[in-house]
């Protein structure tokens, strides 16, 4: 045999009997590590962990949860809805709630206050002209259900009785503002007795209510002047921090403007100490220098800095429910009798 003919065997050899023998060898082995791979995953997982994963897959069932739908909300009440009023009502008092600093406790007064008149036997009614609502939420009441505010009455000539929500706390209904009014200001100016649409709206009330209280926004602007015509007194209140008197010149000179060409009787009700924090003579030493300024214009209830106080809007009632005996409640009930005093 010549070496192209071993060649040729050899070739022969590898490529045709020889090649399903090793086919069938590879497969089988193939075969065997399959066996072997499904024994060993059959290993992993035992029994009791297979039940334990079909636990797990009910688990995952039970928590796909079918969406439940939103409870409907309570549509708001309005003024025909409101209680009947057994008692006299006496001579309205419109009083415009007033600082054009920020933070000083405007809203706060507002709701509480006027909820502590409420509940000595008032008829109160409290205008929100705030576009930041705060006092409309401290009642509870979700601004997206409101669909006309005191935006409307001011701009779109809708009666104040379409806007009131009765009853938000005994004896006391509200007016309430919504992002709306923000617009406002602007709106204004190009309006006709742009001054005068407070007072014309909130006119309509007097004989209905003890009391008409207007929260006012932290501005000098159109919504503020409109509730410095509106309003026969106002009220001032004044944190007793830092800068306590600073811008409160500006107030008293646009309160003087306002008296000399379209108010004649505005004036000063009450100056009234707020956040007052007794352990400090920051607040001390501002207390008296406030009411070393305007004497007894200030009243004597000082309304103390308490975190009851910054907590009962969140819950959408007054401190007198929040927190009925506490310091902030004592304070705005003294505040309410000091009110009805100054007649
Ligand atoms: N006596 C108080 N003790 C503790 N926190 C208070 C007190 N009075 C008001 N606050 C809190 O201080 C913040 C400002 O108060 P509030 O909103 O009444 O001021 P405002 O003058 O109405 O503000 P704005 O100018 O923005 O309308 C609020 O978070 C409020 O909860
Ligand atoms: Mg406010």
């Amino acid at each position: 045999m010549g070496f192209l003919d071993s060649f040729r065997l050899g070739k022969k050899s590898t490529s045709t009997p020889a090649e399903p023998e090793k086919k069938v060898e590879e497969e089988v082995e193939l075969e065997d590590k399959v066996e072997e791979q499904e024994e060993q995953v059959e290993e992993v997982t035992s029994p009791e962990e297979k039940a334990f994963d079909i636990e797990n897959a009910e688990v995952i069932e039970r928590e796909v949860v079918v969406p439940q739908t939103p409870p409907e909300p309570v549509p708001l009440k309005t003024y025909k809805d409101k209680k009947p009023i057994n008692k006299v009502v006496g001579t309205t008092k419109v009083i415009a709630i007033i600082n054009q600093k920020g933070g000083v406790g405007k809203s706060t007064t507002s709701i509480n206050l006027s909820a502590a008149l409420g509940e000595l036997g008032k008829q109160v009614l409290l205008v929100d002209l705030d576009p930041q609502g705060n006092t409309t939420s401290g009642f509870g009441i979700e601004k997206s259900q409101v669909t006309r505010c005191i935006y409307d009455v001011l701009l779109n000539d809708v009666p104040i009785e379409e806007v009131i929500i009765p009853d938000v706390c005994e004896g006391l209904d509200l007016v309430p503002a919504t992002i709306n009014l923000a617009g406002a200001e602007v709106e204004l100016v190009s309006e006709m007795a742009r001054e005068n649409r407070l007072k014309d709206s909130v006119g309509v009330m007097r004989g209905k209510y003890d009391y008409i209280f207007i929260d006012c926004p932290p501005s000098l602007g159109l919504l503020t002047v409109n509730s410095l015509v509106a309003a026969d007194k106002l009220i001032i209140p004044i944190q007793t921090e830092f800068y306590a008197l600073e811008g409160v010149t500006k107030l008293l000179e646009s309160m003087k403007r306002v008296k000399n060409r379209l108010n004649p009787t505005l004036d000063i009700f009450g100056i009234l100490l707020t956040m007052y924090d007794g352990r400090t003579t920051l607040s001390r030493q501002v207390a008296a220098e406030v009411r070393n300024y305007f004497g007894r214009q200030v009243f004597e209830t000082i309304i103390p800095r308490t975190v009851k106080l910054s907590e009962a809007p969140s819950y959408g009632i007054p401190i007198t429910q929040y927190d009925p005996t506490g310091k902030g409640a004592i304070a705005y009930k003294n505040l309410a009798e000091e009110v009805v005093k100054r007649g």
